[in-house]
């Protein structure tokens, strides 16, 4: 059994008894410990496929399942980094970290879910701002708590909409370096399944094992590749290769290819 299932998924949104299709029938599959990328231009349904994994959101027709089981509503198996700076706000920085890992993680004291809090604002490289309130940080920096808070929670899934967005290019190779290797572990516990929402394709091939590209609203799914670079992964050894330049030549010609059918143009030019 596949650790999620999204099988013949419709999702709608209503408005004024008008509805929206947002996605139509929509199926693949994510094993244990995989790490998918789900890529798609803006507004094809990526945040939409996300809130439905984490049980905001019913679908109108079809069906996700975790372990087998429908996703009904939240859970503390999965953590979260969403879209949009999600911090509460009138909690520090440290505060907000902690709570996450009380969500998450029963029986640990307050001193030791602090001193947890602690160490991943230190990996995301903030340990200066452990006590401030998250209206004292820049957005880059509102993000990477957010992901100490989703890292920390050390949950068996991690759901994450463009986490990386907001954060400038240097940040942004230590965030996808300590995803990779926290994802990969010390190789004695089971790795964390991963669904993680980007627009850029090499931090998509960089990632992940496997990339779901969705067409055009309403989103379906277009292709499902598999990225075939062995772990762990160095991005200086994998971005100069052949087929590394085949396998982005690929995925940046379906992308066009789907945005020039969008824009009804006959030709694609990359
Ligand atoms: N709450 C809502 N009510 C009505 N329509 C919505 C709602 N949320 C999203 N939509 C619509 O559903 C479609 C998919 O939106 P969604 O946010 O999932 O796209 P996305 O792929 O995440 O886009 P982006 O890359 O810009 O974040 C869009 O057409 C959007 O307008
Ligand atoms: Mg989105």
């Amino acid at each position: 059994m596949s650790k999620i299932e999204v099988k013949n998924l419709f999702v709608e949104y209503s408005d004024n008894n008008k509805s929206f299709l947002a996605l139509k029938d929509i199926s693949f599959r994510v094993e244990e410990g995989e790490f998918v990328s789900v890529i798609g231009s803006s507004g094809c349904g990526k945040s939409t496929l996300l809130s439905i994994l984490l049980g905001l959101k019913l679908p109108a027709s079809g069906s996700a399942t975790i372990d087998g089981r429908s996703i009904t509503g939240a859970g503390t198996d999965r953590g979260v980094v969403f879209q949009h700076y999600s911090l509460f706000p009138w909690m520090t920085v440290r505060s907000n970290v902690a709570f996450g890992v009380k969500q998450s993680r029963k029986g640990l004291s307050h001193r030791q879910r602090l001193e947890i809090a602690d160490r991943f604002l230190e990996k995301v490289n903030l340990p200066d701002f452990a006590h401030k309130y998250p209206f004292q940080l820049s957005g880059g920096m509102q993000q990477r708590a957010a992901i100490a808070r989703a890292l920390a929670m050390d949950t068996d899934i991690l759901l994450m909409d463009e986490p990386f967005g907001a954060i400038d290019a240097k940040n942004r190779t230590i965030m996808q370096e300590l995803l990779l290797s926290l994802w990969e572990g010390d190789g004695k516990t089971a790795k964390k399944t991963v669904v993680f929402v980007t627009h850029d394709i090499d931090e998509a091939i960089f990632l992940s094992d496997k990339i779901v590209m969705l067409s055009n609203s309403p989103g379906h799914v277009f292709r499902e590749i598999t990225v075939p670079f062995v772990r762990p992964r160095n991005r200086f050894a994998i971005f100069g290769t052949d087929a590394y330049s085949k396998l982005r030549n690929e995925l940046m010609s379906l992308f066009y290819l789907d945005v020039a059918e969008k824009i009804g143009g006959d030709e694609v030019v990359i």
